[in-house]
């Protein structure tokens, strides 16, 4: 279906095919994944609702390896956040309660395609429910890594999923070089190095532009700590336009938190990559990655779409939390960065496009 599919090396350029477990190079580089999607609108205007209806710009061969619960498509709907009019992108109505869920249907829908039986993540919480319920659907199954200081809630989920469940002491990072050693045995799903989960995240601009007319927003304010979302939807936002179904690139507005920004401290020192930062505790525990693997790609990608980051403080933080609340809307708080966001950043005129990315049941206290 997809002849043209392969992974580069962002390092040293090799590439290879797409049908190989690999999830990095083996000069230790970054994997993307290149292919060309196509759009046919009329068609996919038909199907049936959710992620799966862009099939031709997902990266499985065959249909009978895809892992779904018919998911996505979620509502874009007219909210007032800091005096200013957006459109909000439901992002917590997935089944696991998060935007994680289209990286791990197409990631885990691969592994399935690959013959994997058994995968290994890290996360700091959502992207390893996420993991745990697609390889729960799948029958693979799985090991997922945390933080020791991820919400109850979270921790209860992925669980609950039949995962096994490694709880690290430390940092995040701890956390994420000790799936790493485990992946030395298994199929790393990570979402951070897999390239096959962006391809899933993807999906966010896809419905966004056909939900506006087929047409790109004037920006997106977006949360950002690993940059899943954001580089999801710059790789959607490009496949889109080098297809000639849109023709500008909306500005991306990274968001991060205060206490933990190393994104928002490169841009502003007009860096190309991220330096490890003193970081310190927040509430946004999904954005909290003090040293961002693809930290230099998420920095290009804000950069050639004209946008900007910007940080919020943990005072901020709640108060988005409860303006989205008041506005019937309970997000936790990593997904509160975007909604404080709004009043600070400079935003362009025209369609501004929020997505509010996990569910407040998470985090509920
Ligand atoms: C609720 C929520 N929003 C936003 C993000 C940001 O995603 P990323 O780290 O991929 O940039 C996360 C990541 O875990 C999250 O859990
Ligand atoms: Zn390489």
């Amino acid at each position: 279906m997809h002849e043209t599919m392969k992974l580069v090396c962002r390092e040293c350029g090799e590439t290879s095919g797409a049908s190989e477990p690999v999830w990095r190079c083996t000069c230790g580089g970054l994997l993307d994944l290149e292919f060309k999607p196509q759009f046919p609108k009329r068609a996919v205007s038909r199907r049936e609702p959710g992620m799966w209806r862009y099939r031709e710009a997902l990266p499985v061969e065959n249909d009978v390896n895809i892992v779904s619960f018919g998911e996505g498509l979620t509502p874009l709907v007219k909210v007032e956040f800091g005096g200013r009019s957006v459109l909000a992108k439901l992002e917590f109505l997935f089944p696991t309660g998060s935007f994680k869920d289209r990286g791990a249907s197409v990631l885990v829908s691969k592994a399935k395609e690959l013959g994997i039986k058994r995968v290994v993540e890290d996360s700091s919480g959502n992207a390893g429910a996420a993991i745990a319920a697609y390889c729960a659907r799948a029958g693979i199954a799985c090991d997922i890594y945390v933080p020791e200081s991820t919400s109850p809630a979270k921790l209860a989920q992925i669980a609950a999923y039949g995962a096994k469940l490694h709880r690290v002491p430390g940092t995040r990072e701890d956390c994420a070089h000790a799936a790493r050693r485990a992946a030395g045995r298994t199929y790393y799903a990570s979402h951070v190095w897999n390239p096959f989960f962006f391809h899933g995240t993807k999906t966010f601009a896809f419905e966004m532009v056909e939900q506006l007319g087929w047409e790109a927003p004037d920006a997106i304010v977006l949360p950002v700590g690993n940059g899943t979302l954001l580089l999801g939807t710059y790789i959607g936002l490009k496949e889109l336009q080098k297809a000639g179904v849109i023709q500008k690139l909306p500005k991306l507005i990274g968001v991060q938190a205060r206490n933990c920004a190393p994104l928002h401290e490169a841009w502003n020192q007009n860096a190309d990559s991220t330096h490890v930062k003193r970081r310190r505790s927040t509430a946004a525990e999904g954005i909290a990655i003090a040293e961002p693997v693809r930290g230099d790609q998420i920095l290009e990608a804000v950069r050639n779409t004209g946008g900007a980051f910007v940080s919020v403080t943990e005072a901020e933080i709640r108060a988005g939390l409860k303006e989205a609340a008041q506005a019937g809307l309970l997000i936790e708080p990593s997904s509160a960065t975007a909604v404080a966001a709004v009043r600070k950043a400079a935003l362009p005129r025209g369609t501004v496009i929020v997505p509010l990315t996990g569910h407040g049941l998470k985090s509920a206290k």
